[in-house]
């Protein structure tokens, strides 16, 4: 079967069909995101924090991001997979954002890109496009800028909302097939979402954006101490996967495991 395309997600707006995205980092979790039928797989750079653990998104590189995009990427079969431009990988030219983008497309396999920004990236996205390499932008609280904003704040109150509704419009004018908005008002998001007739994929956004994105360690309740607001807790991964690791190492240490059945002769 193919995989899910740009004009599928369009398509999907045009008949006001909602969609989720999440992100993914390695095969076994892209395959089981693949099978749960979510039709397109984030490898963010929030990579950094959950893989890599770094405590921002700003020090995680090409080089460490590009392996984990090749795992999701042969771990699905029917989902888009997108792949984050990490900090400094894409701002300083369009021809910095080609080089780079061109390494994820042609050494993962990945069927588009996402970079941060507004105004000050469209020669950027409108190279890319012009290109053949469909862009997701992503506006509001962009973690990459977190120490120009001062910290995880809410973003687009006020009059930085305005801003933010022409640095949408201009990222679809310049070719962007949607744009991620984090942690805006709720009522800036669903006035985006109904001006554009790009897609609009809110985290902590509210919901009247076209689709939602989530950390996927957020949603499953694997990621320790408190989360963000918008974050709601679908499992305890973290409860059973500690209540597993305790039961094998205690097995182990007893001499329970391995049993007979575990066991060749
Ligand atoms: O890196 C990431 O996971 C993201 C999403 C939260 C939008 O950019
Ligand atoms: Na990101």
């Amino acid at each position: 079967g193919r995989r899910i395309s740009v004009h599928d997600l369009a398509s999907a707006k045009a008949r006001g069909e909602k969609w989720p995205m999440i992100t993914a980092y390695d095969a076994l979790t892209a395959r089981v995101f693949d099978e749960a039928g979510i039709p397109v797989l984030l490898v963010g750079d929030s990579a950094a924090m959950v893989v890599y653990g770094y405590d921002s998104t700003v020090p995680v590189t090409v080089e460490e991001l590009i392996p984990l995009v090749r795992g999701v990427v042969r771990g699905s079969e029917r989902a888009m997979v997108v792949a984050d431009l990490p900090f400094g990988s894409y701002q300083a030219s369009p021809a910095q954002a080609l080089e780079t983008a061109s390494r994820f497309m042609k050494e993962t396999g990945c069927h588009a890109v996402k970079l941060e920004g507004g105004h000050r990236v469209l020669p950027q996205v409108e190279l890319l496009v012009a290109s053949g390499i469909p862009v997701m932008g992503h506006l509001g609280l962009t973690p990459q800028s977190v120490h120009a904003f001062g910290g995880y704040k809410v973003q687009g109150r006020g009059e930085d909302g305005v801003t933010l509704l022409q640095d949408a419009k201009a990222l679809q004018a310049a070719g962007a097939f949607a744009v991620v908005l984090e942690v805006v008002p709720a009522d800036l998001a669903a006035q985006v979402s109904q001006v554009l007739h790009i897609p609009t994929v809110g985290i902590g956004a509210g919901p009247g954006t076209d689709a939602q994105v989530i950390v996927w360690q957020d949603m499953a309740g694997l990621t320790p101490g408190r989360t963000a607001k918008f974050v709601k807790k679908y499992a305890d991964v973290h409860g059973v996967l500690l209540e597993a690791a305790q039961a094998w190492a205690g097995d182990v240490v007893s001499g329970a495991y391995p049993a007979e059945e575990h066991t060749y002769t």
